[in-house]
């Protein structure tokens, strides 16, 4: 059986990496989250002081550029690789909304994308790999044989986000993530350098009112077509 890319784009809180996972398990693929590699970043800029209404100092961020090792670790008894950050397990700081609420300024600084996004086509070189972020189909990787495209209702997304910082005992507030949610999908969508954006031949896939069974299923089906078609040529 062949391999393929699969490229996961869409707006945030769209549960990309949930079916992402899912779907590389199924196929015996990798799965990488591009999302935790920007948000490392940004932790890294938010503990050094880099960070205000936006990032207050990016040209020293671009100089401690090298100074950032990121690596996945991948973790058996979770069954998916974690994010380190020089070496330590991040996976939990990273995941925090003042992460979020600093990440799209520091992922729109282009050589920040030039760093990840060198990184990210070189693991997806073998194909077999599920990965998902914002521009998987549109830059890293253009000749993906499967893109889909996420996308739910701001209030949705807002829920299920609000109900996972909940479950990890953050405290915050519905209107604060729903807030968060609108503004990363203005800034995500409005950058300069690889904005947000639906690639011409991705499938636009609307999980507002779909439970996760159906849209794994229908995702599954997606992956099997493409790898069967590319079976038979
Ligand atoms: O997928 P996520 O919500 O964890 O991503 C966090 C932020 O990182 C998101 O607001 C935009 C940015 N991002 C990006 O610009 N490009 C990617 N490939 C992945 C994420």
């Amino acid at each position: 059986m062949q391999k393929i890319t699969v490229a996961i784009d869409g707006f945030s809180s769209t549960g990309k990496s949930t079916i992402a996972k899912q779907l590389a398990k199924a196929l015996g693929y990798i799965y990488v989250d591009t999302g935790a590699m920007y948000r490392a970043v940004t932790l890294f800029a938010m503990r050094n002081n880099l960070m205000g209404a936006g990032v207050n100092n990016q040209s020293t961020l671009i100089k401690l550029l090298p100074k950032i090792n990121l690596k996945f670790v991948y973790n058996d008894e979770l069954g998916f690789a974690e994010m380190y950050l020089n070496n330590e397990n991040v996976e939990k700081q990273i995941r925090t909304l003042e992460v979020s609420k600093n990440v799209s300024p520091v992922a729109a600084i282009e050589e920040v994308r030039f760093k990840l996004v060198e990184m990210q086509k070189k693991m997806g070189k073998e194909k077999g790999i599920v990965m998902d972020g914002r521009d998987i189909g549109t830059v890293v990787f253009p000749d993906a044989e499967l893109k889909l495209f996420m996308t739910a209702s701001a209030e949705k997304r807002a829920s299920r986000r609000y109900k996972e910082l909940l479950d990890r005992g953050d405290d915050v507030s519905y209107e604060e993530v729903l807030k968060n949610v609108q503004d990363r999908d203005y800034l995500d969508s409005h950058r300069e350098f690889s904005p947000l954006k639906l690639a011409p031949d991705a499938i636009e896939f609307d999980n507002s009112d779909m439970g996760l069974k159906e849209q794994f299923e229908r995702i599954f089906n997606y992956a099997e077509r493409v790898i069967n078609k590319k079976d038979a040529q």
